[in-house]
């Protein structure tokens, strides 16, 4: 994990905007921060890895102190386990108590694994998938990550009466085409465009937005590692843009749609993908 030394302050458009990310600790997460921070936000980040929460934290703050001023006292830490109901509402309800309100959602934790054949994928990799992803509990017990997020980031949001809100849900471009491999991973990824369409169906009449967010492959671990290197050379001949994503192109995704500038935009796909998922 580590903060992009090039990017300066850029708009404001966020200014005192209050932005919660999930998987706040990961490679997108902090970088999302770094930027949500260098436009005058205030962050939150919740993970369940309370060691890169701390390193995630130590280097923000590092990063963003020649541009903005005490950027420890707008960086909030909190451990917690999305995928359980009653944390990620704890984690929510302390990031209002200590901020003052909620006006992003950034739903971005996930996990991937190595990529397997379908015929090979075993019901405890795709319930794994689903309930991290997607979901909680059991197979039977729909509970999902988005699913606790949107809802909780979505009444605390209509409560306010504040009449906006943004949501976004960081799904995939193997949420929108078939990548041989990431059955599991893909379903997962896939439900959250129907989640983000019911909530910006459901919660549009509070001025709340839902949108997912599609990137293809990122430079990082979580892609990196999934693949052998044939494959990935493969994905990249085949990228109109020919490469990788970087963090920061999703994270300039994630700060125009948590911005005022996107006001209009909601029930959307955006990819992020160099043009992978061309359909
Ligand atoms: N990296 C890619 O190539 C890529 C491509 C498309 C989409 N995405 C999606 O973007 C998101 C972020 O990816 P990343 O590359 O930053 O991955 P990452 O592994 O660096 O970060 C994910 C973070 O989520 C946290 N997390 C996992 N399960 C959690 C739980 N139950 N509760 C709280 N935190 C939990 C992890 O601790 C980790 O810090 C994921 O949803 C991923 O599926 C990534």
């Amino acid at each position: 994990m580590a903060v992009n030394k090039k990017l300066k302050p850029i708009s404001g458009r966020l200014q005192d905007k209050i932005i919660v990310i999930t998987g706040g600790a990961g490679n997108i997460g902090v970088v999302t921060a770094q930027r949500c921070l260098l436009e005058g936000a205030k962050v939150v980040l919740i993970d369940l890895n309370e060691t890169q929460l701390n390193v995630a934290k130590t280097t923000l703050s590092a990063g963003c102190k020649s541009s903005i001023e005490s950027p420890q006292e707008r960086i909030l830490a909190i451990k917690a386990d999305v995928t359980d109901e009653l944390q990620m509402e704890n984690a929510l309800k302390q990031s209002v108590a200590t901020f003052g309100g909620l006006d992003t959602c950034f739903l971005n934790a996930g996990i991937s694994y190595q990529a397997t054949p379908l015929l090979d994928t075993s019901v405890e990799l795709f319930d794994r998938c689903m309930n991290v992803n997607t979901k909680s509990g059991t197979l039977e017990d729909l509970h999902a990550e988005a699913f606790i997020g949107l809802k909780h980031a979505g009444r605390i949001m209509r409560d306010s009466g504040s009449g906006q809100g943004s949501i976004i849900l960081a799904s995939s471009a193997a949420g929108l085409i078939a990548r041989p491999g990431m059955t599991a991973y893909g379903c997962s990824k896939q439900a959250l465009r129907s989640l983000a369409m019911y909530g910006a169906a459901e919660l549009g009449q509070y001025g709340i937005r839902v949108n997912t967010v599609h990137p293809c492959g990122v430079n990082s671990p979580m892609f990196l590692d999934c693949w052998p290197e044939h494959k990935i050379k493969e994905m990249l001949a085949a990228l109109p843009l020919g490469r990788l994503a970087e963090a920061d192109d999703i994270a300039a995704m994630v700060t125009f749609l948590a911005s005022d500038d996107a006001q209009f935009l909601t029930g959307g796909t955006f990819k992020v993908d160099g043009g992978q998922a061309n359909y």
